[in-house]
């Protein structure tokens, strides 16, 4: 394949995105993990899969960096995750050691790559790789509102008994409880779902979303979803290989946007060739700007935990 992508974190999310990417053939893989052996045989078992899932995408596991070199995008999956009971902030002070240390390592070798960051908190570990990086900020994207997007879209599926291809969602703000799902914004076949739906119910949905990873953490017990969240780290990594100039739902770093300064937090973007090319305006009600705000809020004191872990 002629363009690369690093995973780093060959866990439970990375692994499943490191399938992903090579089973739709969009890229050499390069999986990185610091247990020993452990990426080299998912790595393994990915490429003996190769020949029946048809695909000539090669995949390498790795402990170190080296292989990794030139890689177009490196996707950040590296830290502890959730257990019940725990928060996505509770993360903060571990993953914040461990993306440095990813950040340092994969961008020496990769400097004109573009980060997509997963490791949680998601808002304030995108803060870290972009201070750790110092790459421009188009170049540095946090997933969460793809995933987001992605759970509402499947509960208003299900409780309108039509196919999810048929549905469309933007959730905003921070991946946390304060993120904003924008029900004026989600559409069934191009309709609101605020023509489709009654106010209870949307509110149950928009609820059941904001809580969509807290409800996956209490029935795995072990730790939080993978599946959802790899599919949408792959949605936004094939955007960026194949500029396709797509919309979608980004942590990104905002100077101004949506009244909103020197933070990363989730908005429309478009991705292409260049990483966030373009954040999207769309006009918000009072109602759903005071949401993002209150959103923004939230991610502003995760920074300020995070100034006083390097201070
Ligand atoms: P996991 O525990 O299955 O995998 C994490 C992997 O990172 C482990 O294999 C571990 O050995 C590895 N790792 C730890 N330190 C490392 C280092 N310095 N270099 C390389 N690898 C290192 O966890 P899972 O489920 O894959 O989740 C990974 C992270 O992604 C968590 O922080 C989780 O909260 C976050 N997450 C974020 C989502 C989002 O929407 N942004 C969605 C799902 C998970
Ligand atoms: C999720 O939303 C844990 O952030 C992760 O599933």
């Amino acid at each position: 394949m002629d363009k690369k992508v690093t995973v780093v974190g060959a866990g439970h999310v990375g692994e499943t995105t490191a399938q992903r990417l090579a089973e739709k053939e969009l890229c050499d893989v390069v999986l990185i993990d610091v247990i020993e052996g452990m990426p080299q045989g998912k790595a393994l078992d990915l490429a003996e899969a190769a020949p029946i899932e048809k695909h000539d995408s090669r995949i390498t596991g790795t402990n170190d960096y080296e292989l990794s070199a030139e890689s177009d995008i490196i996707i950040i999956t590296a830290g502890i995750a959730r257990k019940p009971g725990m928060s996505r902030d509770d993360l903060i002070s571990t993953n914040t050691g461990i993306v440095k240390s990813v950040v340092q390592a994969a961008c020496k070798l990769s400097p004109d790559s573009i980060i997509i960051v997963v490791s949680n908190p998601l808002d304030a570990m995108c803060h870290v790789a972009f201070d750790t990086s110092g790459f421009p900020k188009q170049r540095v994207i946090g997933m969460a509102g793809v995933l987001d997007s992605a759970r509402f879209r499947a509960f208003i599926a299900m409780e309108l008994n039509v196919s999810v291809e048929n549905t469309h969602a933007f959730v905003l703000g921070g991946h946390g409880d304060t993120m904003v799902p924008l029900p004026r914004y989600s559409t069934v076949a191009g309709i609101p779902i605020t023509e489709l739906l009654p106010k209870d119910r949307i509110d149950a949905l928009v609820k059941r979303t904001a809580n969509g990873g807290a409800e996956i953490v209490s029935l795995l017990k072990t730790g939080s979803a993978y599946y959802a969240p790899a599919s949408a780290a792959v949605e936004m990594a094939e955007a960026i290989l194949k500029d396709k100039k797509k919309i979608l739902p980004c942590a990104t770093y905002l100077e101004g946007e949506y009244g909103i300064n020197d933070l990363f937090i989730g908005v429309p973007v478009k991705l292409g060739a260049q990483g966030a090319e373009e954040v999207i305006q769309i006009n918000l009600t009072a109602e759903e700007q005071a949401a993002l705000q209150k959103s923004a809020d939230a991610v502003q004191e995760l920074k300020e935990i995070l100034s006083k872990l390097s201070g």
